[in-house]
């Protein structure tokens, strides 16, 4: 029972370290452009608890609702809006015959993965013509059927006119604002907290050890702690 657990917990640790570490994106940009002189960044970073998403846009009238998706295709190089397609749907559930209602409280289930607005609210300016929304969300991700990956996002007008629009890339190192990394280092490291928690319950002076060599945040002395903590349940 014990080794079964600590096995577990040991494992669960190893996988969001190697997460950390591997070749996945984890991150993307989409520099979104527009005839109609509006133009927005979107910032697309994964976190433990989804994909984190900070948009900002300019050059908005204020009291206009405008909503915003992921569209399936790419923004063809003459910039051409209308060429991107419908709403990433890979799961189909805007379907003909059917009433679509996108329920922010069951996203799988109710909304396409790119309707972004239905989840999240319409972008709205202020004075300026500014908008800036800030979110995580439970179901975009960076691989697999639901990857964002490859496609595109597009701002509609209250006409549902597509005004600007971009193509969703794999960021470049230094991209991605700080405070996204921050956010997921936190949330990162609070998960792991709670891991290492679980297994003290099971074997305080294990748990203890791993505490301190994770303490640094170096993945090699996690793996290593890891592996002391593994090498113990084998020894119990
Ligand atoms: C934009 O793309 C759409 C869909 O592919 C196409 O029908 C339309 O002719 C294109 N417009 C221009 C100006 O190329
Ligand atoms: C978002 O804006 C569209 C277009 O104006 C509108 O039809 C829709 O009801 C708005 N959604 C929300 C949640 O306000």
């Amino acid at each position: 029972m014990k080794f079964i657990s600590l096995a577990i917990a040991a494992l669960a640790t190893a996988t969001a370290y190697a997460a950390d570490s591997s070749s996945v994106a984890t991150k993307a940009t989409a520099d979104l452009k527009g005839k109609a002189g509006i133009s927005a960044q979107v910032e697309f970073s994964q976190t433990a608890k989804g994909v984190s998403v900070k948009l900002t846009a300019t050059g908005l009238k204020s009291g206009v609702l405008y909503p915003y998706h992921i569209h399936v295709s790419p923004v063809p190089a003459d910039g051409n809006c209308t060429a991107t397609g419908g709403h990433l749907d890979p799961a189909k559930i805007k379907v003909a015959d059917k009433p679509y209602k996108c329920d922010a409280k069951d996203p799988a289930k109710t909304c396409e993965l790119g309707d972004l607005a239905s989840r999240h609210g319409n972008l709205t300016a202020d004075a300026s013509g500014k908008a800036a929304v800030s979110y995580v969300d439970s179901v975009l991700a960076f691989s697999g059927a639901d990857t964002i990956l490859e496609h595109s996002v597009v701002i509609h007008g209250a006409d549902n006119a597509r005004l600007a629009c971009g193509n969703i890339v794999v960021a470049k190192a230094g991209d991605v604002s700080s405070a996204a990394e921050e956010s997921e280092a936190s949330s990162a490291y609070l998960a792991s907290g709670a891991m290492h928690q679980s297994a003290s319950k099971e074997h305080n002076s294990v748990a203890n050890d791993v505490e301190k060599s994770t303490g640094g945040a170096s993945s090699v002395a996690a793996i290593s702690g890891i592996v002391a903590l593994v090498a113990a349940a084998f020894a119990i």
